[in-house]
């Protein structure tokens, strides 16, 4: 538990203040290798916490159609809007709101550092959310941190609380350490792929 209000008047404050450690300035390599062997340009494809978006530029770029990025910093969200609306179109939604009040329906998530990013209090609820916005069968992909920090966010987990947190709503098709993380964060993260379970 964090004394720090994670709203999303502290995000937006990172964003103005240019303290975003995190971000590393293009698509993260295990997503981008995840994205490439999707063979549907079609699906639902929604990034929660999506910050700069540079998973997003990349979707849209290798053509996907139906993006979807969800962030309640208004200061993230209007720079993605200047920098992707102009070559995205209708491929891509951006929704300036808290993740836990979207209720739209999706086929995959991608998932960084989003989950690290909010307190772990919410966890259960977090995944329950997830869980209620895929649609059956449609999968939740991405980075997790099996690391533990001092302080947060980021706050750090272990492939033994994922499985724990998200085995009765998901199949985990896929939780092992990651092979192409980028340099700061190899040897820190699982690679994680898990089927929604049926509502
Ligand atoms: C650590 S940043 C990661 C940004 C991006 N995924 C990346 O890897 O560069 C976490 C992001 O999640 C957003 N965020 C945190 N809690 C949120 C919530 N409850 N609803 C929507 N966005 C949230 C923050 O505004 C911030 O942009």
């Amino acid at each position: 538990m964090t004394q720090q209000k994670l709203d999303a008047e502290y995000w937006n404050e990172r964003y103005l203040s240019g303290r975003t450690g995190w971000d590393m300035q293009h698509v993260s390599p295990p997503l981008k290798a995840y994205i490439d062997q999707l063979a549907d340009k079609n699906i639902r494809i929604l990034v929660p916490g999506c910050g700069n978006a540079h998973e997003a530029a990349y979707l849209l770029s290798a053509g996907f159609a139906n993006v979807t990025l969800i962030d309640f910093a208004p200061a993230a969200l209007e720079a993605v809007r200047k920098k992707l609306l102009p070559v995205a179109g209708t491929s891509l939604h951006l929704i300036c709101e808290n993740f836990f009040d979207v209720h739209s329906t999706f086929d995959l998530v991608l998932e960084q550092t989003f989950f690290c990013a909010i307190d772990p209090s919410l966890r259960p609820a977090y995944v329950q959310h997830m869980h209620s916005i895929l649609v059956p069968g449609g999968r939740f992909a991405g980075l997790l941190f099996n690391r533990d920090f001092e302080g947060g966010p980021p706050f750090g987990g272990t492939a033994a609380e994922y499985k724990f947190l998200f085995e009765p709503f998901f199949h985990i098709r896929l939780m092992e350490p990651c092979y192409n993380s980028v340099p700061p964060r190899m040897g820190h993260e699982v690679f994680v792929i898990f089927e929604n379970k049926m509502h």
